[in-house]
């Protein structure tokens, strides 16, 4: 705040405590016109806020302006409304203690929009979840409703509560509003039946017939005019250019939902409101002594909406019960008893309705968490405001009556904190004196007697004639007589003079409902009536107690419960009239500065010293106008601050120093010592700038520096971790290596601890040699030679590797290559190590036929046999010829070239001889028996070992394969014989001896040949 103060001319001082003047009243409104025209609605004294009402929208409400005030102190913004809601929570917030926020102020002055400001604040800025943002949005849409209900057009304020209204807002732990409770103040009921010319009745009867959908005012019976209604028309002023019926009803609708109204609960409620409408409508005629309702709608359209039986009802509006010698009589009531009865059953439904609204609100802000039962609260009081009108009622005794106690709480608490503050700082209180005792009207003369208002009056002049304030026509000067009428008291307020008219005193303060109309209420179907007029209200027969005396109760537990908050105040103040913009009406707001005892206020305020801060906050802002305080006071802040004033050249009579602050007397003093630190903030800015330059070289070699240090330090600390990492490889390798000692020792030992990592190890590397060095066939038979540990397990290994490299074989295998391979090892039985050269066909695969293609036809009938060239010996001179051996499934044909030669039975066939040598003879030996056959038959082949086995396979004559050593005996025919002998030679040789023999050379060991068949074989293996 004091960093405004150079601005002070153009807008006045924001803290009238600042006033040079501050006992000038003309000075004081001048500060508040001077702001008032630069839209400054707001300044304090002290700590009290004095909102000047605009009348129209300023841009100082927006989102943008609760950021800047949240959290911020007090003195650093410029006065706002948010200041005080800041102030507020944080006081909550920080000691823990409740707070209040009282708003006063005439009725129009802003304080029902002040405290909805305050609301939207505290939803903005506290923090929410999701059950808080519900309980936000409840507490702000009850304002609609409660308007809706209980506010109405009036002469001062196109939108004046008719109701008082404090609300509690709840605050957990956290400082999030959880939940909130509202009291209301007796509602101005009068104003259901009449209203003064230019008034309306509350808001919503208007709403509904505006904004209401034709088929709920079709189902309501009710017409879109307000002119129609009784109750509507005694102002004279259904439309409002302010007001815009159609769009507030929409609001309240959607206001009731967030509420937590239902469908149901609606049309019950809307139901009410309409039947009041419909009671204004009813009229009476017929005779006196015998009056009737005439016009039937009404009744039946009430019957409907109040869920009542019609008959009753119009018994009820038309007669009174009276109880006379314990036995019940209905009597007829006149006229004016009916009209009057009719006014009494609408007031009571309106105004029981509307306390039935205000707890159904609250039903829905009740705080549900039971955990944290532990909650703070602020308090917000908005109610009517002070007024007078031309004809003041019982209802502006009740208003200002309450304002009147309001205006007292404020200056009691006012006053207390003062001398409080005064005193706890240890500075001697200067008693100021100010006007503003203002007399309570005792609630005697508002006790019902028997007789009627004039009577009362009389009372009032026996009981309070004497008291200053109060004067009757009869007591008061002839001056005062003129205007004044006769049933007429006059109370001097705190804020003027109000006549009040005493008529319908008696009545109003009684707020009598006839009992049989209360019967019919108890009857209602409608469950909200239901609910507001309870059976048990009509056996109690107790006299209730008086709407004064009950108002008087409510008012005093509410100063009460503010009396045990921490209070802060919002003085509204209505700058004209005209509800106009920008006229600052200089007779109306003296008055009210007036009344409000804002001078007085002041004056309390400066009756010592116009500005007082505390210690830290003094010195922080003044400590660079003193060499020994700056830049920095290291001693005791008194101490620093008398120093610091000692040195700015404080007069003693200037100021005080107390315990924890310093108290200034004169503005003045306080202005000089601001323009002082505005001359030193130039000075100082330039000196900076000139130290600039150096300092930023200076900051650029000490950055480099430090950035050099930071790297020697980075390259340190990675050496370091680096060499940590190396040593504790070196150590792990040690041990490992030592262990593995260890266990190579005691290697064959049981296992141990000193030897079971070296075993495992040994395991573990086998295996994995192993599982390098697998076998890669069957004929491999390589396999890594086992610890002894592992000795038995690795044969398994071994066994179960080979069978299943095997069995993988078995399954590749086709059925060619196995006919082959059964061929090959029955040729391996037959010759295996017993005829030389079987080693040569072993690795020659056996074919179908050996025929070269002249023998087309036998090579075609080799696919059903087996055909091989062969040379055939004659018996006698041993000549050779060549043929072809022809295998059938019977028997073997001897062929030269296409003639058949030779047939051999297999039945026939007794044997085959061959010699052990290298030779490719053989002999089939031929049984005698078969005279076809002219003997055994010698023949040569060069695929010896193929043919002779395919000849045993096919004659089925494996174990006939004789092989001989030296020499062969054969049949040649008729009982003779022939020989051949065999002798190893280096050339193969058959010729006929000179013995008759044949003599058949041998070779002797003939080199084994790889042919592609034995490769072939070995792959496939
Ligand atoms: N801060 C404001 N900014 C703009 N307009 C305002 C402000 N305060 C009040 N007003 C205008 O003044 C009118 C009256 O204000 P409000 O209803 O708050 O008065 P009140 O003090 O509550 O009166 P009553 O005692 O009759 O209820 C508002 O309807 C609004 O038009
Ligand atoms: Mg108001």
């Amino acid at each position: 705040m004091e960093s405004a103060l150079t601005a002070r001319d153009r807008v006045g001082v924001q803290d009238f405590v600042l006033l040079e003047n501050f006992t000038s009243e003309a000075a004081f409104i001048e500060n508040l016109r001077k702001r008032f025209k630069e839209n400054l609605i707001y300044t304090y004294i002290g700590s009290v806020l004095v909102s000047v009402n605009p009348y129209k929208d300023l841009e100082i409400y927006t989102k943008n302006h609760m950021e800047r005030y949240r959290g911020v102190n007090f003195y650093e913004v410029s006065p706002h409304i948010y200041a005080v809601a800041d102030n507020s929570y944080r006081s909550m917030r920080t000691e823990r203690k409740d707070q209040c926020i009282l708003i006063s102020g005439e009725s129009g002055a802003g304080k029902t929009e002040a405290s909805k400001k305050i609301l939207q604040y505290y939803a903005f800025t506290c923090p929410a979840s999701e059950q808080v943002q519900t309980i936000k949005d409840r507490l702000l849409q009850s304002n609609p409703v409660l308007e809706a209900f209980g506010n109405a057009k009036t002469l001062r304020n196109d939108n004046s509560s008719r109701f008082g209204k404090y609300m509690d807002i709840q605050f957990d732990f956290k400082g999030a509003p959880v939940g909130g409770h509202i009291i209301n103040y007796l509602l101005e009921k009068s104003r259901v039946v009449h209203q003064n010319h230019g008034e309306r009745n509350f808001h919503i009867f208007y709403q509904l017939i505006e904004g209401g959908e034709e088929d709920l005012l079709r189902a309501l019976g009710l017409e879109r005019n307000p002119q129609q209604y009784q109750y509507l028309v005694k102002g004279n002023c259904p439309k409002v250019s302010s007001i815009n019926d159609r769009s507030d009803w929409k609001m309240v609708r959607k206001a009731l939902t967030v509420i937590g109204f239902n469908e149901d609960e609606v049309e019950e409620l809307l139901n009410i409101i309409a039947s009041v409408l419909h009671l204004g409508n009813v009229q009476y005629g017929g005779e006196e002594g015998n009056v009737c309702i005439t016009s039937d709608t009404q009744i039946k359209y009430l019957a409907r909406l109040l869920g009542v039986n019609g008959a009753v009802l119009t018994e009820a509006l038309t007669h009174k019960k009276i109880i006379a010698k314990g036995e019940e009589l209905m009597s007829p009531l006149n006229l004016e008893q009916a009209s009057s009865a009719r006014d009494a059953l609408s007031k009571a439904v309106y105004g029981r309705t509307f306390t039935w609204l205000v707890n159904k609100i609250n039903a829905s802000l009740t705080y549900t968490d039971d955990s944290h039962k532990n909650y703070s609260v602020i308090g917000l009081l908005d109610i009517y405001g002070f007024e007078v009108f031309q004809h003041n009622s019982f209802e502006q005794f009740c208003i200002n009556y309450c304002n009147e106690k309001l205006q007292q709480l404020f200056i009691e608490l006012t006053l207390k904190s003062e001398q409080e503050e005064y005193e706890a700082e240890g500075i001697t209180w200067e008693p100021e004196k100010f006007k503003g005792i203002i007399s309570i009207l005792d609630e005697e003369c508002l006790r019902p007697g028997d007789a009627s208002d004039l009577t009362f009056l009389e009372k009032l002049e026996d009981t309070v004639g004497g008291h200053a304030h109060f004067v009757t026509h009869k007591l008061a000067d002839a001056k005062t007589r003129k205007v004044m009428g006769r049933d007429e008291f006059r109370l001097l307020h705190y804020a003027g003079e109000v006549n009040y008219n005493v008529n319908g005193f008696l009545d109003k303060n009684n707020d009598l409902l006839f009992r049989n109309l209360k019967e019919v209420m108890c009857m209602s179907e409608n469950k909200i009536l239901n609910q507001c007029f309870d059976r048990e209200e009509l056996s109690d027969k107790k006299r209730p107690e008086t709407a004064a005396t009950q108002f008087k109760a409510s008012l005093a537990k509410l100063m009460e419960i503010l009396m045990s908050k921490e209070p802060s105040y919002i003085r509204c103040i209505k700058p004209n009239d005209s509800k106009q913009a920008g006229r600052f009406d200089e007779v109306l707001i003296r008055h009210q500065v007036k009344y409000l005892g804002l001078m007085e206020n002041l004056r309390v305020r400066r009756a010592g010293f116009a500005y007082r801060r505390r210690y830290e906050v003094f010195l922080q802002r003044y400590k660079s106008l003193c060499p020994d305080t700056w830049p920095n006071w290291q001693g005791k802040l008194a101490d620093g601050v008398a120093t610091l004033v000692k040195h700015l050249g404080y007069k003693p009579e200037e100021y005080k120093l107390g315990r924890s602050k310093i108290f200034i007397r004169f503005p003045k003093t306080l202005f000089a010592t601001e323009e002082a630190l505005e001359t030193r903030k130039h000075s100082l800015a330039t000196k900076l700038q000139a130290g600039w330059r150096g300092y930023s070289q200076m900051y650029l070699f000490v950055i480099m520096y430090i950035t050099y240090l930071a790297a020697i330090a980075i390259q340190a600390w990675w050496r370091g971790i680096l060499a940590r990492r190396r040593a504790q490889r070196r150590r792990q390798a040690a041990d490992t290596i030592r262990r593995f000692i260890k266990g190579f020792i005691y290697r064959h030992r049981e296992r141990c601890p000193e030897n079971e990592y070296f075993l495992d190890y040994v395991r573990y590397s086998f295996l994995m040699k192993l599982h390098r060095n697998l076998p890669k066939n069957v004929l491999d038979k390589s396999w890594p030679t086992p610890p002894a540990a592992l000795a038995e397990a690795s044969e398994h290994l071994r066994k179960l590797c080979m069978q299943n490299m095997v069995w993988s074989y078995c399954k590749k295998i086709s059925p060619e290559w196995k006919h082959q391979m059964e061929q090959k090892m029955i040729a391996s039985e037959l010759f295996k190590d017993k005829k030389d050269n079987y080693p040569q066909s072993v690795p020659k695969l056996f074919v179908s036929t050996r025929l070269s293609t002249t023998f087309f036809l036998l090579q075609q009938m080799s696919c059903e046999t087996c055909t091989v060239p062969v040379t055939k010996y004659d018996r006698k001179g041993y000549k050779a010829r060549p043929r072809q051996l022809l295998l059938t499934a019977n028997s073997a044909v001897i062929i030269e070239e296409t003639k058949l030669k030779q047939r051999i039975d297999y039945g026939a066939l007794k044997g085959i001889s061959v010699s052990s040598l290298s030779d490719g003879l053989f002999v089939l030996h031929v049984s005698s028996d078969d005279n076809k056959q002219k003997g055994d038959v010698v023949l040569q082949s060069d695929h010896v070992i193929e043919t002779l086995t395919k000849i045993a396979i096919c004659s089925d004559k494996i174990n006939s394969i004789n092989i001989n050593q030296g020499s062969i005996t054969f049949t040649v025919g008729q009982g003779k014989e022939g020989i051949i002998d065999f002798t190893p030679g280096s050339e193969l040789l058959v010729a006929k001896a000179k013995n008759g023999h044949l003599s058949v050379v041998s070779l002797l060991n003939l080199p084994h040949s790889q042919s592609d068949g034995f490769s072939k074989l070995k792959a496939e293996m």
